[in-house]
């Protein structure tokens, strides 16, 4: 049976031109040969996007969107053109687009969490209407997130994953954590992170809030689930490829499996790595 415009799945994975992003297309092209599947690679660089698709050898299937999460206007564009060119519907949103910051200064904060927690807040806000049923939102988060939250106050681990918690709380939460970088009070507010970069730590942290708000909200009317997944450490240029990472490949199959088991093996909101959930507080291994 040949495949008709209303049947095609598409799939859009964000900052897709290198890392894990890159090898969840090849992963997604291995599985889904078949030409009923619409892979979106966004990238926020023309270039380094097209020179991404050629590396795949430039499948028909794979087309490139210009994506730069952290800008409205170039979510505003990437959304209009998702409805006018691609059907108008997503099946699954892969925020994979991240930023590792090192730096304890404010603009570094402003930039990691306006990539990883504000970008994929935007982007899922403004993507949702046209998510198909039974589709799927995957927020890539990383298990730096739950060990910040370890070494966080009391008050501020249940905050953080309070079964009532707001996206306006949250957001106030991320607030008042620049602020206290900026004023240099992130201890006397109940940020301890030594461990782990506190600014990455904290944006990944409130990312696996963010996905149980919105699988709260968002999954009732259409059965949609709403998930974080972590690749583990993977060898890409956010580790500089460090020696002990495991391939990105594996990272990849992390968040695939969040693609295909089925719904009803998934806790919505869950937190996931290799197919397993993980608990949103966790104690950093030795
Ligand atoms: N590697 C790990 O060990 C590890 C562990 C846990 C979680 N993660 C998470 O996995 C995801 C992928 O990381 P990775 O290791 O593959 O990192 P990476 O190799 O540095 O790739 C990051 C990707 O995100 C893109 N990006 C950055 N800022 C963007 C923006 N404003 N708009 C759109 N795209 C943007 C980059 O594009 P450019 O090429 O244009 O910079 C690149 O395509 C991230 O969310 C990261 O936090 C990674």
């Amino acid at each position: 049976m040949s495949s008709t415009k209303e049947q095609q799945r598409v799939i859009l994975v964000t900052g897709a031109n290198k890392g894990i992003g890159f090898y969840v297309i090849k992963r997604l092209l291995d599985r889904s040969a078949s030409a009923n599947t619409t892979i979106l690679l966004g990238s926020r660089d023309l270039d380094r996007g097209q020179n991404a698709i050629e590396q795949l050898g430039s499948p028909s299937n794979v087309h490139l969107l210009q994506l730069d999460v952290s800008s409205a206007q170039s979510i505003h564009q990437a959304v209009n053109t998702i409805k006018e060119k691609y059907d108008g519907h997503l099946d699954v949103l892969i925020n994979n687009a991240g930023v590792l910051t090192t730096d304890m200064t404010v603009d570094a904060a402003r930039q990691g969490f306006a990539v990883n927690y504000y970008g994929v807040k935007t982007l899922n806000e403004q993507l949702l209407p046209i998510i198909r049923e039974d589709g799927r939102i995957i927020n890539v988060s990383s298990q730096i997130g739950p060990m910040a939250l370890y070494e966080s106050s009391i008050e501020l681990q249940k905050k953080y994953t309070s079964p009532s918690l707001t996206v306006e709380e949250l957001d106030q939460l991320v607030e008042n954590f620049i602020s206290a970088i900026e004023t240099s009070t992130l201890e006397d507010v109940g940020y301890y992170s030594k461990t782990y970069p506190a600014i990455y730590g904290i944006s990944k942290a409130a990312l696996n809030a963010l996905t149980q708000i919105e699988a709260r909200e968002w999954n009732s009317a259409k059965n949609r689930l709403v998930l974080s997944v972590s690749p583990g450490f993977c060898a890409t240029d956010m580790t500089s490829h460090a020696s002990n990472a495991r391939s990105p490949e594996l990272g990849a199959d992390s968040i695939l499996h969040a693609i295909y088991t089925p719904a009803n093996e998934l806790h919505n909101g869950g937190f996931y790595r290799d197919g397993i959930e993980l608990p949103l507080i966790s104690e950093p291994s030795t």
